[in-house]
């Protein structure tokens, strides 16, 4: 231990365990109901020796460069690609991620936007709320089976297989892939009756989801998308939700977020979004806290971090 430090959590956090850096450090939790700006983000962090980010915090390399106490960074989440990882590493800052905390938690969310999607359940409670609801309707409401349906999971790990486990359940085929075999994921495309996307943010990853991947989907089949929004091109998506290229999708994710009013998105139809909830139970979110905190001790105290990002290597 190397005596008191200053801490800077740019969100109050679910759970009990944010205490424990407050009654050891000077611990500075912004107030605010919005993140901080960037222009405020970059101020705290030039005093503080450890950041806890959210994944709405963009970290980048010119922070961190004019950051020169700062030892630890943690993200609250799994992903980080709002950190720049790279120049944290190469100023020798461990950066800090909250993995399986949340992947029960987020792949529960993606069967419930699959069946409410497949079922039109959103649509249907405001249908039965605003007093349209006059009898039993052979016809109406009528939606795709999940059950014994195709399932294609893109990207398989920890939420990717946590889906394909639940996906057994069902009695789904399940088809995988990776992103970087393209066959297979042309493959996996044109075969799924779902298509859920599992993967990090990256350059690799960025549009993945184009206006070319959405041509090959069936006109049946639903997109979901719990990982992070800029995977999908939007305006490709709004495209082929207009014109039933696709039947429908489920997005917890969108580029940018929130989706501006106005975005065109928006006006397309079949289209289920919600406010990046992936992770949003008590107990995923208590455990990320958790997480957090053991991660910025940890690199207060120079010990490795329980969850340190993959790709960091130092000397
Ligand atoms: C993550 O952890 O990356 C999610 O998007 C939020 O929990």
């Amino acid at each position: 231990m190397r005596g008191m430090a200053r801490i800077f959590v740019t969100r109050e956090l679910p759970g009990p365990a944010l205490t424990k850096l407050k009654e050891t450090h000077e611990t500075v939790v912004w107030p605010g109901e919005l993140p901080p700006s960037y222009a405020e983000l970059c101020a705290q962090a030039a005093q503080s020796d450890a950041l806890l980010t959210l994944l709405t915090d963009r970290v980048d390399a010119e922070l961190i460069a004019a950051s020169p106490k700062l030892r630890v960074i943690a993200n609250y989440a799994v992903g980080y690609d709002n950190i720049d990882v790279d120049a944290a590493s190469a100023a020798g800052i461990p950066v800090g991620n909250t993995p399986d905390a949340l992947t029960e938690a987020t792949a529960d969310l993606t069967f419930a936007l699959l069946m409410a999607a497949a079922r039109r359940i959103p649509e249907a409670a405001s249908f039965a709320r605003n007093g349209q609801w006059q009898t039993w309707e052979p016809a109406a409401f009528l939606g795709a089976d999940v059950y014994g349906a195709t399932i294609g999971i893109i990207g398989l790990g920890r939420i990717g297989q946590a889906v394909a486990r639940r996906a057994a359940g069902f009695g789904m085929e399940v088809l995988t892939t990776e992103t970087r075999d393209q066959h297979n994921l042309e493959h996996l495309l044109r075969r799924s009756d779902f298509v859920s996307i599992h993967l990090p943010l990256t350059d690799g990853t960025r549009g993945l989801i184009d206006a070319d991947a959405l041509a090959l989907m069936k006109p049946t089949a639903i997109l979901i998308n719990t990982a992070r929004g800029p995977i999908v091109d939007r305006e490709a998506l709004a495209q082929a939700l207009h014109t039933g290229q696709i039947a429908g999708a489920a997005l917890d994710v969108t580029s940018p977020e929130p989706l501006p009013p106005g975005d065109p998105l928006w006006q397309a139809p079949n289209l289920l979004v919600v406010p990046h909830i992936g992770s949003a139970t008590w107990s995923a979110r208590e455990r990320m806290t958790e997480i957090a905190v053991e991660n910025v001790l940890a690199g207060l105290e120079g010990r490795s971090l329980p969850c340190q990002v993959p790709q960091q290597l130092f000397d």
